[in-house]
């Protein structure tokens, strides 16, 4: 408890699975949280969960595939909060299913649009607003498909590698200015993501993960904690998998 007290946070997609953890879990360790979603219901869900917890919270909707909304969302946390100390550009969409070849041109751009162009948003306007208050920590939530490839989603595979470049060019520029950008790598986690699998295709990929389930949210929210920290503070530029073994095969 109390590992982020004084610390301003936002992070996106909270309203649900690996966000919303994410989310709590910057709370109870005691920041103030900017919950962005653009699911209003469930954004607000979670700022009431954490105001009933005795935590800082409060909804901004930003949908990350436009620009002037992530603008507009580091604005409002600073306009309540003074200033940003942590980013967690966590939103993304699983996307349309298809061969590479079959994949329609704007299916190609929606998944691009939200699980990268969306994270370079954040990460720019974050590091913007990072840079007048001293410096901070970005942390990008990519995939185990930042680094393998996922048939039937070439989108959703060339968006997180995507995510991992940027994670590393932004580290390395901003370094010397205090500011730490990482990106995550789950394997696959039991969120409502997964949702439209049937239950063959759910099992399949578990025994894809040598541990023998899928993971939970809590989890990857605990690994996304420890890069926020001010102790983590030569971790910069750095990829790190939570996948149960899934990419050491
Ligand atoms: N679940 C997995 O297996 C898994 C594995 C690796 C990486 N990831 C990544 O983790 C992140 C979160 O996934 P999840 O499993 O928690 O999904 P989820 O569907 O449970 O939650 C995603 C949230 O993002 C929000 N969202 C969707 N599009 C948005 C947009 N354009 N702007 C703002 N918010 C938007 C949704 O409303 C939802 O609340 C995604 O980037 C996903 O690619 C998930």
């Amino acid at each position: 408890m109390g590992s982020l007290k004084d610390k301003v946070a936002f992070v996106t997609g909270a309203g649900s699975g690996i966000g919303k953890a994410i989310a709590l879990l910057y709370a109870k360790e005691g920041a103030k949280v900017v919950v962005s979603d653009i699911n209003d219901a469930h954004g607000q869900s979670v700022v009431d969960e954490i105001l009933a917890s005795g935590g800082d919270a409060i909804y901004v909707k930003a949908n990350t595939a436009v620009p002037e909304e992530v603008e507009a969302l580091v604005a409002k946390a600073v306009e309540h909060y003074g200033r940003l100390d942590i980013a967690c550009n966590n939103a993304g969409i699983g996307g349309a299913l298809a061969p590479a070849a079959e994949q329609s041109i704007e299916d190609w751009k929606t998944i691009i649009d939200i699980n990268l162009n969306g994270v370079f948003y954040g990460c720019k306007y974050a590091t913007a607003q990072m840079l007048k208050n001293g410096g901070g920590a970005i942390v990008n939530v990519g995939s185990i498909h930042s680094v393998t490839a996922v048939p039937g989603s070439v989108g959703y595979a060339a968006a997180k590698h995507g995510v991992l470049g940027l994670t590393r060019n932004f580290g390395v520029e901003y370094a010397a200015q205090n500011i730490r950008v990482n990106a995550i790598g789950p394997g696959y986690i039991d969120t409502p993501l997964l949702n439209s699998l049937d239950r063959d295709t759910y099992n399949a990929l578990v025994t894809k993960h040598p541990v023998g389930r899928l993971g939970n949210a809590e989890e990857v929210a605990n690994l996304v904690l420890f890069l926020s920290l001010d102790s983590t503070s030569f971790i910069n530029g750095g990829y790190y998998t939570i996948d149960g073994g899934y990419t050491a095969v």
